[in-house]
């Protein structure tokens, strides 16, 4: 498939993984669209990849904030129609987080707001715009971490890592990718869980991989061409149980 004329929006796209999705995107010929909820740093992340000869813009986008979500949505129909790809990259992490005896109820509440309602939020309001595209693609930044099966598995390196908001808002967001791939099947617009390996980023400043690296796997499913597998999960070494 082409990809010039082809519009991406990724959220988070500031910094990090979604920056460096946002750099790869564009440097296969997508128009990117830089989401940022600080539209500052939105705008100086856009600058910086059109300095590079890559063709981008920001939109103020807040997952915290639907009037944000609505009116990107607006803008990005009045400047371009449709949306060929998607990445639910936007995404937060809380220290405050622990397993379930412990955990503080608002840095729970906080995460799953951000990281499954406000996802959720997003991809109704860009779902017109969607459908208008040929084969449009959704991938969704989910994590292994949310993967039920291996939070049960002793044999598992994420075994240890009980953190119940994170991990619930990461497995909330593979149910989007499940219903919504059965309720788009006859569309032609993919939609898969992809978690992009453990990279070292703001997010929590651990990780063995650098956002380049982490951009390779969403990147890939972003641009998957006609075919396209959906409603899978996938992490750098292959599928991930639910
Ligand atoms: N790092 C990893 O190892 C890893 C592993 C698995 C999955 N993931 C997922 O990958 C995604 C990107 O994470 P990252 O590691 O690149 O983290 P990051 O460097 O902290 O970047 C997160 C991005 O999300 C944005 N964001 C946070 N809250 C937002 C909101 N309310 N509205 C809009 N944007 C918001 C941040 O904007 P600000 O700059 O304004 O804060 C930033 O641009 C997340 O969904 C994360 O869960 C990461």
């Amino acid at each position: 498939m082409a990809n010039s004329n082809r519009v991406a929006l990724v959220t988070g796209a500031n910094k990090g993984i979604g920056l460096a999705i946002a750099r790869r995107l564009a440097q296969a010929g997508v128009h990117v669209i830089v989401g940022a909820r600080d539209e500052r740093r939105g705008h100086t992340a856009a600058e910086q990849l059109i300095a590079q000869g890559l063709s981008a813009q920001s939109v103020h986008l807040d997952l915290d904030d639907w009037k944000s979500i609505t009116d990107a949505a607006a803008t990005i129909d009045a400047e371009h129609g449709a949306l060929d790809i998607l990445v639910n990259n936007a995404g937060i992490f809380d220290f405050a987080d622990a397993p379930p005896s412990k955990a503080s109820l608002e840095a729970v509440r906080r995460v799953i707001d951000i990281n499954f309602l406000g996802t959720l939020a997003v991809t109704q309001a860009m779902l017109p715009l969607l459908r208008k595209a040929h084969s449009a693609r959704i991938v969704n930044l989910s994590s292994s971490l949310g993967s039920l099966t291996l939070n049960g598995d002793p044999a598992s390196t994420y075994y240890s890592q009980r953190f119940i908001g994170y991990n619930a808002s990461k497995a909330a967001l593979n149910m989007l990718t499940v219903q919504l791939h059965e309720e788009l099947r006859d569309t032609g617009i993919a939609v898969n869980s992809v978690s992009p390996g453990f990279v070292k980023t703001d997010l929590t400043g651990y990780g063995t991989m650098t956002p380049e690296e982490g951009a390779k796997l969403p990147v890939k499913y972003a641009l998957l061409g006609e075919d396209a597998i959906s409603g899978k999960f996938v992490e750098p070494d292959g599928e991930t149980p639910w």
